[in-house]
Order: C-alpha cells, then sequence, then structure tokens
C-alpha cells in the first residue's frame, strides 16, 4: 500500500511539518542527519508526495495561473511557451486557461485559480476589459499582465510592447514604398495594443503631410473572418485605396484572402502589413510583411517577473516594454 506523509514521519520519529519540509527543500531548519534519515525512508518506501496535502503545510502549491484571451489566435500560445519553459525551469507548473475575451469568465478564472492555491498570476486582458473587476480588486496573489494592460489595475508587474512606434514603423514604410491611401483595420479600440497601433498609424501619416481621415480607419476584430468580410466591404464601396494597415496577422490573413478573391494584385494594387508575426505570416502567398512581436520573451519575462516576486526577491523594475521588429516580406513592394 502506498506510504502517506503521515507514515513516513511515523517511521522516521519526526512530524509531518518536517517530512513535508524535506519534501519541499524547505528544510534549511533540519539537522542533515534527520534530512538523510527521512530520505532514506522515502526512497526505500512507496511514497508519492501529494501535492496538495504538502501545500496545506507550506502555503506553496508550486503553481502558477496563466490566463489568454483566444487560444485560437496564435499569438497567444506562443506567449504560453515562454511562461511555461521559464516556470518548469524554476519547478512551478501553469495552470493554463482561456477567457475567450470574455470579462465573466476572466473574473471567474481570477477566483478559480486563487482557490487552487496558484502563487501568482500572469493575465492578458479581454480586448473588452476597461476597467479594474471586484474579482482583480480582491486579488491575493501578485499579478503581472503581459501585452494587453489593464487601466488603474494596482498590478504589480507589467510585460508590453511598444505598439505604437511598431505602427509608425510599418506606415512609414507603406508610406516610403509609394502607397497613399492606407485603411487602417483596427482590432477593438477598448484594448491599449490596438488603440496605440491606432495612434502610430495616425503619426506615421501626419509626418507625411498626410492629414488621418476617419473614412479611413475601421474599428473591428482581430480576426481573420472580420478582416475577410470588411475588405470585401471596402471592395463593394469602390472607394479608392491602395494599402491595409492591420491591427494583427489575423486580420491581415482575411484581407489578403478577400483581395486575392477579387483578383487584387498584392502587393502592385495593394499593399497589405500585418502585426505580431505569427507562424502563419510567412506561410501564406505572398509572405505577410508585418511587425514582429517577440511573443516567447514576452512570456518569459512575465514568469520571470513573477517568479521573482512570489520567491520574495526584489525588482528594480516591473514595468518592461519590448521592442518590435519590422518585417518586410512581399505583400508590400
Ligand atoms: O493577435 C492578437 C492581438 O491582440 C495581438 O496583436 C496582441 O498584441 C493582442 O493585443
Amino acid at each position: 500500500m502506498k506510504k502517506t506523509l503521515k507514515d513516513i514521519a511515523k517511521l522516521a520519529g519526526v512530524s509531518i511539518a518536517t517530512v513535508s519540509m524535506v519534501v519541499n527543500n524547505k528544510d534549511d531548519r533540519i539537522s542533515a542527519a534527520t534530512r538523510a534519515r527521512v530520505l532514506e525512508i522515502i526512497k526505500t518506501s512507496d511514497y508519492v508526495p501529494n501535492r496538495v496535502a504538502s501545500s496545506m503545510v507550506t502555503k506553496k502549491t508550486k503553481t502558477i495561473g496563466l490566463i489568454i484571451p483566444d487560444i485560437a489566435n496564435p499569438f497567444f500560445p506562443e506567449i504560453a511557451r515562454g511562461v511555461e519553459d521559464k516556470a518548469n525551469a524554476e519547478g512551478y507548473t501553469v495552470i493554463l486557461c482561456n477567457s475567450d475575451n470574455k470579462l465573466s469568465k476572466e473574473d471567474a478564472y481570477i477566483e478559480m485559480l486563487q482557490e487552487k492555491m496558484v502563487e501568482g498570476i500572469i493575465f492578458t486582458a479581454s480586448s473588452r476589459r476597461t476597467t479594474v473587476s471586484q474579482a482583480l480588486l480582491k486579488v491575493r496573489v501578485p499579478v503581472i499582465t503581459v501585452d494587453r494592460d489593464i487601466p488603474d489595475l494596482k498590478q504589480q508587474g507589467k510585460i508590453t510592447v511598444d505598439n505604437e512606434h511598431g505602427a509608425y514603423e510599418a506606415v512609414t514604410h507603406m508610406l516610403d514604398s509609394g502607397y497613399r491611401q492606407i485603411y487602417h483595420l483596427s482590432g477593438p479600440l477598448t484594448s491599449r495594443t490596438a488603440q496605440e497601433r491606432y495612434n502610430g498609424y495616425k503619426r506615421a501619416l501626419v509626418s507625411k503631410g498626410i492629414t488621418p481621415s476617419s473614412d479611413y480607419m475601421i474599428e473591428g476584430l482581430f480576426t481573420s473572418d472580420w478582416g475577410h468580410e470588411t475588405i470585401n466591404g471596402i471592395i463593394k464601396s469602390k472607394k479608392p485605396f491602395d494599402g491595409v494597415f492591420c491591427g494583427n496577422d489575423m486580420i491581415a490573413l482575411g484581407v489578403l484572402k478577400g483581395l486575392q478573391e477579387n483578383n487584387v494584385s498584392v502587393p502592385m494594387d495593394i499593399g497589405i502589413v500585418g502585426f505580431d508575426d505569427i507562424e502563419m505570416a510567412k506561410m501564406v502567398t505572398p509572405e505577410l510583411t508585418t511587425v514582429r512581436q517577440p511573443k516567447y520573451e514576452m512570456g518569459y519575462r512575465a514568469a520571470e517577473l513573477l517568479l521573482k516576486m512570489i520567491q520574495g526577491e526584489h525588482t528594480d523594475q516591473n514595468e518592461y516594454i519590448l521592442k518590435t521588429e519590422f518585417i518586410q516580406r512581399s505583400s508590400t513592394k
């Protein structure tokens, strides 16, 4: 029969708490002889540590939570990989939650993760999240937002990229390549990432003496379906245009499909630029010009910052704004 923590303690003549501290490497106050005796008994008996039981003693589950808004968008799994690799390297496991961009689901996960005694949470807010909910106000563990943050959340850490500059650089490239009537198809402007890219788009136009027109700005969703239906509407409207700057690669893939279905030449007639540089961006023809986000590094750094906070290490900085990189491919001249 499997031995329990209690059986090991009895055989070693020590308390359950002592065995738990040895199992969880929290045994710096236990004599080397006692530690050796406990480990020897564990080794020779059929004992599997019960993580939940030991966490009741040490209050350390060595688990963190990760909440992402759209697991179907390839951008987020790359963030998750960075989180998981760093957490794993430090002996932590990750509970992954997909909120489907739903505020109620996000709040439910915030509460559920704390009931499961995670030691911290990494969180990409829904594109609809504009206020701090009760669940977030009451959160009792360190929270790091990655990519999209939550204005007014007194969260302990933040990993984002310079979306405004990334967009400015991309649209400046389009203008320098001769495109003049450029649409911006953006994600929901309630999300900070979409708002910042819109600002970068406008700044690039102004820097070249072009007055931004709301006629060429359409707010929507970060999805390929929305990009596809929107470009079809634009083509039907017969309004002249020669470029589309998209809020993310998923929108750009939908736009590319719509243009090709209408026999429009990309990039000679219409140039397209995306944002994220997901794997699919270089798998389509023409390959997508886009703005690369350091997705893996964003996740890795978020986990690194969170684990430092959990382990009580001093962090001289708790907000990091990473750089994007313009990736020229063949969907622009
Ligand atoms: O593709 C999803 C988009 O939403 C990405 O651009 C990311 O930055 C997130 O904000």
